[in-house]
């Protein structure tokens, strides 16, 4: 057996059993039933089993149950003839057929019309069916793999999903947990994404630590990894180097931040003097002074979603002043025209700073 190999990064315990599962089961050909929330890398899951498997050089065929029309799902699934309805000028050949000998991987398969059930489940009994139009029977050689984040069970209680078929399909469940119940993994991911796309864009943005960090792991992560992904991606493309303050957080983020404070931490929200000692060997206070200001202003700008006039009301200065210090940063270029100042990142949370 070759070593289990996956571009799943994760290291909780609950994560961990996720990966010893789909190393056991990935070099057999039994069905597997991934489930999880949205995000959470059923997808991701359904690649890494194909790709450890004995069939890893056959096809890995990829059939989205909820995003094709129903009535378009059978032929794409098993294929049709020529003539079999208005528009079939050809023979097609269905994904079950493109999956010969690999792996076909059906996801949103809740979402599957109930006489497409009733033909997978023959399917799944003995690997036989009929293209659409067509009274030749078919075998193929293909594993099953189907994810959903839609609850099963439900959905038998309300005869929208065949309780055979889901006993069928459930020989194997592969359940991901949320990102919230496993939140030790936070910071892995954090450090894997921040490096994955520092080597895309050629940035160099530092992996968020100390306050940050904590702001991140306090957050509930509703979008699960995708969510966190896409979050990475914006720090490092807006950011493009240095380190991420909370003031770079969306506000959704900060907020709860500040909520899950205990009350001795002092409110976030609130003006904190930030205690320092003076060390022996004397500060640089210039520096200090300075890092300490932008991190106010940045603040200031993520708490008002940019804008510039609010910002400065915040910070008891001058427009002028805020933008001129901003400027100095390299934070804006040059004065951007009243037309210009509705930016596509307005509400994002992030330095777009062209919110007014
Ligand atoms: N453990 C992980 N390590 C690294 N990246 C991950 C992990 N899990 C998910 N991802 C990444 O997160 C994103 C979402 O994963 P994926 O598309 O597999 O989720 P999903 O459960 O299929 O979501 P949906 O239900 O919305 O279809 C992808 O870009 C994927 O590469
Ligand atoms: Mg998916």
């Amino acid at each position: 057996m070759l070593a289990f190999r996956s571009p799943l990064v994760g290291e909780s315990p609950a994560f961990e059993q996720v990966i010893r599962t789909i190393e056991k089961i990935s070099q057999t050909d039994s069905t597997v039933l991934i489930t999880g929330e949205s995000g959470t890398g059923k997808e991701l899951v359904a690649r890494a089993i194909h790709e450890n498997s004995t069939r890893a050089d056959k096809p890995l065929v990829t059939v989205n149950c909820g995003a094709i029309p129903a009535e378009l799902l059978e032929a794409e699934l098993f294929g049709h003839i020529k003539g079999a309805f208005t528009g079939a000028i050809q023979n097609r050949v269905g994904r079950f057929e493109l999956a010969n000998g690999g792996t076909i991987f059906l996801d949103e398969v809740g979402e599957l019309p109930l006489h497409l059930q009733v033909k997978l489940l023959r399917v799944l009994q003995t690997r036989q069916f009929e293209a659409v139009g067509s009274s030749k029977t078919m075998e193929v050689d293909v594993r099953i793999i189907c994810a959903t984040n839609r609850n099963l069970e439900e959905a038998i209680e309300k005869r929208e999903f065949r309780e055979d078929l889901y006993y069928r399909l459930n020989v194997i469940p592969v359940k991901i947990p949320s990102l919230r119940e496993r939140k030790s993994d936070i910071p892995v991911l954090i450090q894997h994404f921040v490096k994955q796309f520092n080597e895309v864009t050629g940035h160099s943005v530092e992996a968020p630590s100390g306050q940050i960090m904590e702001a991140l792991a306090a957050y509930d992560w509703p979008g699960n990894i995708r969510e966190l992904e896409n979050l990475m991606e914006r720090m490092v493309i807006l950011k493009g180097q240095g380190t991420v303050d909370l003031g770079d957080l969306p506000h959704r983020i900060f907020q709860q931040y500040a909520e899950s404070r205990p009350a001795g931490a002092g409110a976030l929200s609130e003006w904190e003097f930030p205690r320092m000692v003076l060390p022996n060997s004397g500060v640089d206070l210039r520096n200090i002074v300075a890092a300490f200001e932008n991190h106010l202003i940045d603040q200031a700008l993520a708490r008002t979603n940019n804008n510039k006039n609010r910002a400065s009301e915040l910070l008891q200065m001058n427009r002028t002043t805020l933008v001129e210090k901003l400027r100095k940063r390299g934070m804006i270029t040059a004065m951007p025209k009243r037309e210009d100042m509705k930016s596509p990142m307005a509400g994002m949370g992030m330095n777009s700073l062209d919110n007014g």
